[in-house]
Formats: structure tokens, C-alpha cells, sequence
């Protein structure tokens, strides 16, 4: 596939995307999404590939959901059209981590793409939002779900009833986000923490990645159970003998990734 709206260069097995329609503030077309999508699944599949990170540029991670492309829709195009459908799934869908490395706006379904992401870095000048109640609409991806479970209902409602933008600062107290760094090193500190998960074994990152994803789907309980599954089925694997054995020995671990 070609890519018009997004960037992507692999790197130290990083998967890195750039959105990239600065013009439209990075605004998430159609085209846009299928591209996305394409770009993880392409890079979810590639055994080099251990973590991807999603950015855009310094004014703009993306400012939500193309409304140029949207203000004429009726009901029944969007239906059939499958609008924010499958496609806006494929970072949720991802089974390898993806880290979200936002600046500028990341607004109404661009807080919602930096949301599926599974950890988001900010630097200082981002500002989250749901604006779409000044459109007249609501968050549809996922929008009302994940910022309640990210900030509290109380914060969220606030922000989704009348469309109040969040910076920075306010997103890190809240939990949204996981740390704030200064713009000029934002993707190098996203490339930091992507490359620290690269070198670990993958099995355990990708069950660490289920587990803990399993926490929004469930009760504590059986969120508790299915973590001891997941846990006692890692001694089946090469890398955690490794792991204990490289411990003990004093050394540092050689993963096989089995
Ligand atoms: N869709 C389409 N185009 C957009 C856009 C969007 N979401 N956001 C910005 N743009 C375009 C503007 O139309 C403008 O294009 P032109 O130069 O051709 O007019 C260009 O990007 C620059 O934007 P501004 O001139 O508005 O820039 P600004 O710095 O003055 O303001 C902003 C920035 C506050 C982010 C403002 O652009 C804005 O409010 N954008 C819309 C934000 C929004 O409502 N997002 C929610 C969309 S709905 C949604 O996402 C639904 C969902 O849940 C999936």
C-alpha cells in the first residue's frame, strides 16, 4: 500500500508512524485510517518489529475525526459506509505494544486514538479533549469508555459534556498520560522506553500486554485468575529459565524469544 497521510520507518525493532497531514492539523481522514490500519497489521506481523510508536507533529497528534469528510453524512451513509468501523480498531487490535507520542492537540477522536494506544507519553504543550458536544455530536471511538476508566467519571463527564480541554500537566495528575517531556525529546524518549521493551523476551511482554488489557474487561476476580493462567504458563517457556537462570548467575539474560 501506498502511503499519502501517514509515515513509517522501521528502526532498533521500532515500528515508527508518523500522521502526517499537518495542513489538517493531522485531522483522521478515511484514507487516513485505512493507511493506520495497514501500517499496524503490516507491522504487528513482522517478527522484527517488537513495539510501535504512533506521533504526529509539534502542533498536532491529531485533531479528531476528519469533519470536512463528515458534515454531510446522513444516518444511512455512515451505516453502510461502516464509518469509524474496523479500521479505527487496529491499534486496540494490535497485540504488540504501541506507544502514543503526543504534542499539540490530541483532540475528539485523536485523544481516542492516543487512548487505544497502551502507554501514552505527552510532551508539555499537548492538550487532550472530546470536543464533539460542540458539533453536536459524541465521541464514537471509544471516546466515552476509555476516558472514564483513564480519568474517573467525574473528570470525564466534565470534559465530554462541554467539550473542556485538558493540558498536560492536568493529564498526567489525572493518569491519562504517563509522562510529560519537553517536545525536542519526545520521540526520543518514546524511542527510550520503546526500545527497553524491545530488548525484553517477547512472550512475557506480549502476556504482560493481555493481562493487564484484561483489567478493562473484566471483574478483579477473574482479572486475578486469568493473570496466575497467564503467569504459570510463562514457566513453559525457554526465556523465563533463562530469565531466573541469568539472575542467579549474575550475567545479563540471552532471550529466545520461546
Ligand atoms: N477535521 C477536519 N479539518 C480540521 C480538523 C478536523 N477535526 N481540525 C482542524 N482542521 C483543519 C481546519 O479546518 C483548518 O483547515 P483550513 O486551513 O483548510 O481552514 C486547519 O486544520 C487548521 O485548523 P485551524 O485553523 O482551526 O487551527 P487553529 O490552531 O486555529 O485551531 C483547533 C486548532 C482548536 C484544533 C481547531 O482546528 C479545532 O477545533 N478543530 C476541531 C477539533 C474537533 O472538534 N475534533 C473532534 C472531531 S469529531 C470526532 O473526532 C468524532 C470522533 O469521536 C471520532
Amino acid at each position: 500500500m501506498t502511503y499519502t497521510c501517514i509515515k513509517i520507518t522501521i528502526e532498533d525493532g521500532i515500528g515508527l508512524i508518523i500522521l502526517d497531514r499537518p495542513d489538517a492539523l493531522n485531522a483522521l481522514s478515511d484514507t487516513l485510517m485505512h493507511e493506520l490500519s495497514n501500517a499496524i497489521n503490516t507491522f504487528d506481523s513482522n517478527p522484527d518489529i517488537s513495539v510501535l510508536i504512533i506521533t504526529g507533529n509539534d502542533k498536532a497528534f491529531a485533531a479528531g475525526a476528519d469533519i470536512k469528510g463528515m458534515v454531510d453524512k446522513t444516518y444511512i451513509d455512515a451505516y453502510s459506509s461502516d464509518f469509524i468501523g474496523s479500521h479505527w480498531h487496529c491499534v486496540s487490535n494490535c497485540r504488540k505494544p504501541v506507544i502514543a507520542a503526543v504534542s499539540g492537540y490530541a483532540f475528539g477522536g485523536g485523544c481516542e486514538l492516543a487512548m487505544m494506544c497502551d502507554i501514552i507519553i505527552a510532551s508539555e504543550t499537548a492538550q487532550f479533549g472530546q470536543p464533539e458536544i460542540k458539533l453536536g455530536i459524541i465521541p464514537g471511538a471509544g471516546g466515552t469508555q476509555r476516558l472514564v476508566r483513564a480519568i474517573g467519571k467525574s473528570k470525564a463527564m466534565e470534559m465530554i459534556l462541554t467539550g473542556r480541554i485538558m493540558k498536560a500537566d492536568e493529564a498526567e495528575r489525572a493518569g491519562l498520560v504517563s509522562r510529560i517531556v519537553s517536545s525536542e525529546n519526545l520521540l526520543l524518549e518514546a524511542k527510550h522506553i520503546a526500545k527497553k521493551i524491545a530488548k525484553l523476551s517477547t512472550p512475557s511482554i506480549l502476556m504482560a500486554k493481555t493481562a493487564v488489557n484484561t483489567a478493562f474487561e473484566t471483574t478483579l476476580n477473574q482479572g486475578i485468575k486469568n493473570e496466575r493462567g497467564i503467569f504459570l504458563s510463562l514457566f513453559a517457556t525457554e526465556d523465563q529459565k533463562e530469565g531466573m537462570k541469568a539472575f542467579v548467575e549474575k550475567r545479563p539474560p540471552k532471550w529466545k524469544n520461546k
